[in-house]
């Protein structure tokens, strides 16, 4: 057991001494912290309090845990994901995902922001993520000892999940994208001659963050349920340059419709069994 997770269950004790544990975590991520919003909130803890969680520096962006109700549910909310940009390591959530299996939460949802490759995506959708190309070439698994580490990513992203979410949209009259998420290791934007290529490989949306999650919570054991705010085309989609401001900006847009979904997800009751 790590002792994050140790140090994790007390102060959520603490905060909560007698309902049940949350049925699921969510790493949001950035401009989507509109769902922490939502929440009941019953403690917040900050990353730099608890052993082993990375300090981020993405900015506006101070690394929290939040336990919390939303739909009518207990959820734990991790506010402000380090990316593999910032340190070069792709374990850097390692650490976060571990604590998250620790407390025998078996559930997570990832969100992002992301670029369209395809022209019928536009920004302000909502892309759920079906399945990934972890196009960087990293892994946040490698030297890795045990045997362990040849997980399985035949189904990392959930069935079940997808059909709750994908049900949640439908009952709310929201469009939901599905589709492939491919990982740049970023912190560049992709060139044109990327997206095309991106597109050729059969990606329906860029970004630089969530696959080493899902990969790692498929190591510990969570089901793993994703989906990306469209904030922009792909660069060369358009004539435009893109831009940390454009992303941030248009984030809440579909940010605000992802939280709906998950939320109503949680009322329904997707995360329970
Ligand atoms: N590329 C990579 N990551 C992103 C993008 C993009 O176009 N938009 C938001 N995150």
């Amino acid at each position: 057991m790590s002792q994050a997770a140790d140090f994790l269950r007390e102060r959520l004790a603490d905060a909560r001494p007698v309902v049940a544990p949350p049925v699921v975590a969510m790493v949001l991520g950035s401009g989507l912290g509109d769902l922490a919003e939502r929440v009941e909130v019953a403690a917040r803890i900050p990353f730099a309090d608890i052993p082993g969680f990375p300090v981020g520096a993405v900015s506006g962006h101070a690394g929290e845990v939040i336990l919390g109700r939303l739909g009518g549910r207990e959820v734990l909310i991790v506010s402000g994901r380090v990316h593999y940009y910032e340190s070069g390591d792709a374990g850097a959530m390692r650490p976060v995902i571990e604590a998250i299996a620790g407390l025998g939460i078996g559930k997570l949802l990832l969100t992002n922001s992301a670029g369209s490759v395809r022209a019928d995506i536009a920004p302000g959708s909502v892309m759920m993520i079906e399945d990934h190309i972890a196009f960087s070439g990293l892994n946040p698994l490698i030297g890795e000892a045990s045997d362990a580490r040849f997980v399985s990513m035949t189904t990392a992203y959930d069935e079940r999940l997808r059909a709750g979410m994908a049900e949640a949209a439908a009952k709310l009259g929201e469009t939901v994208f599905g589709g492939v998420y491919m990982w740049f290791s970023g912190p560049s934007f992709e060139t044109p001659a990327e997206i095309r290529m991106a597109r050729i490989l059969g990606a329906d949306a860029v970004g630089m963050s969530t696959v080493p999650e899902a990969i790692l919570a498929r190591f510990f054991g969570l089901r793993v349920v994703a989906a990306s705010v469209i904030t922009n085309f792909g660069a060369g989609m358009t004539g435009a340059e893109l831009s940390h401001a454009e992303t941030k900006e248009m984030a809440p847009r579909g940010g605000a419709r992802l939280s709906r979904i998950v939320e109503t997800m949680l009322q329904e009751g997707a995360f329970d069994d």
